[in-house]
């Protein structure tokens, strides 16, 4: 097997920099890659938590003025990663989250410090750093859109490009202006290139001038391909067919393994289930539910957006006080959604738990205490926290979306699949299908031969990255391949 190189390039990184599932992704596939022998080394911006974690990082270049101020780019690694980081201070060195403001807003200067990240993903590309010349270079999401673009537009000898979409919904657009001060050329801006509707978008320009796309799931491959699910880009995703895939997205099962988990109250595997009943009762304690072992309790582990059909839980919660059942809920995001979860805990105390806020350890207790995991998304490009449940023996309920259509297995479904149930779907995603499956989730729940199995054929699911990292080292040597001839 010859190896293959490619730079990777990701605005998070887990467990350096994360807002959500794209941090997982970046985290783990390099690590499974190494298997299927590729050698991927991945570029990220130098946040302050990067520059605190990296601080033994190298220096591999000096610029006195890098878009607008001072640059570096450093090489070092991290928990088994090999990262390159852009460290320039006026565009990254700033607390919080990577791409708002302490009061939630949009940095103004995105277009400049994401189109600085591409930039130097390009001249990797081209061989700035000898000892990693890479064979490919794959863009993650609107923020790393341009390396293609600036690949493609500087007209050399260049690595073939992939461009992965993880949410169509974020599409880094801009003023058209913003081309002047990024260095490419203006007639980028057309119809072929960074052009769209008038303005400018990274991740439309990733995807018309990248070699290959891939999407994270196949449902969500297709979705995207239509109108609405495309959300502007499903013309040019129809025209580009040709190249678009959906590979599956995996977990890291060790960082995600109920059995060591360090995180969890009471570690357990598949033949001590029974050892969960003591996660859950930690779990309602420190959600100020009543302790019951009969009630069932739903988790909700998300960022609280439209996306993720949260508002359509609300109104189910008559039906989940109706039926006996408990919530526990940890999440951020919109205000009004916080205000209102936090609203309805106050109102049901002992029955609603709500968390506001990110907290990865909490995260894990609730995949191992809670009965079941709901994630009710409008869209979902694939979906990480049914994925864990699976691992975790927390059956999940969810719509049927995306990468969750792809990776649940209906009650209903199994019999005319060879692959056994795992949990509940729902459609279309309105309150009345969510409250009619939330039902029949009770009512299984209650039989406790029926529960037992759909936990135990979560858990014997394969949702490692073994297999889907393999998908990824196809694309990258069939394109290596296909520019060489
Ligand atoms: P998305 O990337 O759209 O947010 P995913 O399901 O792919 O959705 O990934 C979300 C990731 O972020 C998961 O690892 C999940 O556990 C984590 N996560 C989301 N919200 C929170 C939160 N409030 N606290 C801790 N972890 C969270
Ligand atoms: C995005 C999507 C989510 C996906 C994640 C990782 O944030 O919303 O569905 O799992 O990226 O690919």
């Amino acid at each position: 097997m010859t190896p293959v190189r490619v730079l990777a390039v990701a605005s998070e990184v887990y467990p350096i920099v994360k807002t959500g599932g794209l941090a997982d992704v970046a985290g783990a596939l390099p690590l499974a890659l190494k298997a299927h022998g590729v050698e991927m080394r991945t570029l990220m911006p130098g946040y302050p938590d990067v520059m605190r974690m990296l601080g033994g990082a190298g220096e591999i270049r000096r610029w006195p003025d890098y878009f607008g101020g001072p640059g570096r780019l450093l090489a070092g690694s991290h928990d088994g990663l090999d990262l390159f980081v852009l460290d320039v201070p006026h565009l990254y060195a700033r607390p919080g989250n990577p791409y708002v403001t302490a009061e939630g807003v949009d940095w103004p200067d995105n277009g400049l410090r994401f189109a600085a990240l591409s930039r130097i993903a390009a001249d990797i590309g081209h061989g700035l750093v000898p000892a990693f010349v890479p064979d490919v270079v794959h863009a993650h999401d609107w923020q790393a859109g341009l390396a293609p673009a600036y690949l493609h537009y500087d007209n050399r000898p260049r690595p073939g490009t992939v461009m992965t979409i993880h949410n169509m919904a974020y599409q880094g657009k801009f003023a058209p202006e913003l081309i002047g001060s990024i260095g490419l050329p203006w007639d980028s801006f057309n119809v072929h290139g960074l052009e769209y509707f008038g303005g400018i978008s990274f991740l439309k320009a990733g995807l018309q001038l990248a070699d290959r796309i891939t999407t994270v799931s196949p449902t969500y491959a297709q979705e995207i391909q239509s109108d609405e699910g495309g959300m502007g880009l499903g013309g040019l995703l129809r025209q580009r067919a040709d190249v678009l895939s959906g590979i599956l997205n995996g977990i890291d099962t060790d960082v995600w393994n109920p059995q060591t988990d360090p995180h969890i109250a009471y570690r357990f595997g598949a033949e001590d289930l029974t050892f969960r009943a003591a996660n859950k009762a930690v779990l309602q304690q420190q959600f100020n539910l009543d302790s019951s072992y009969e009630a069932p309790l739903l988790g909700v582990i998300s960022r609280l957006s439209w996306q993720k059909g949260l508002d359509l839980l609300l109104e189910a919660i008559p039906t989940i006080l109706g039926d006996g059942m408990q919530l526990a809920l940890l999440g951020s995001g919109d205000r009004d959604l916080q205000d209102r979860y936090q609203a309805v805990a106050r109102a049901n105390p002992g029955r609603i738990g709500v968390v506001i806020g990110y907290d990865e350890i909490l995260a894990h207790l609730i995949q191992a205490g809670s009965d079941a995991l709901i994630v009710p998304s409008r869209f979902e490009p694939c979906g990480l926290t049914q994925l864990y449940a699976l691992r975790y023996g927390a059956v999940p309920i969810v719509s049927r979306v995306g990468g969750l259509e792809d990776t649940v297995v209906d009650i209903g479904e199994a019999s005319t699949s060879d692959r056994a149930a795992t949990g509940f779907k729902f459609a279309p995603v309105t309150v009345e299908a969510l409250t009619g499956t939330l039902r029949k989730a009770n009512t299984a729940f209650h039989n406790k031969a029926t529960w037992r199995r759909l936990q135990l054929s979560g858990l014997a699911t394969d949702v490692s990255w073994r297999n889907r990292a393999g998908d990824y080292a196809v694309l990258y040597r069939d394109l290596v391949a296909a520019r060489r001839t």
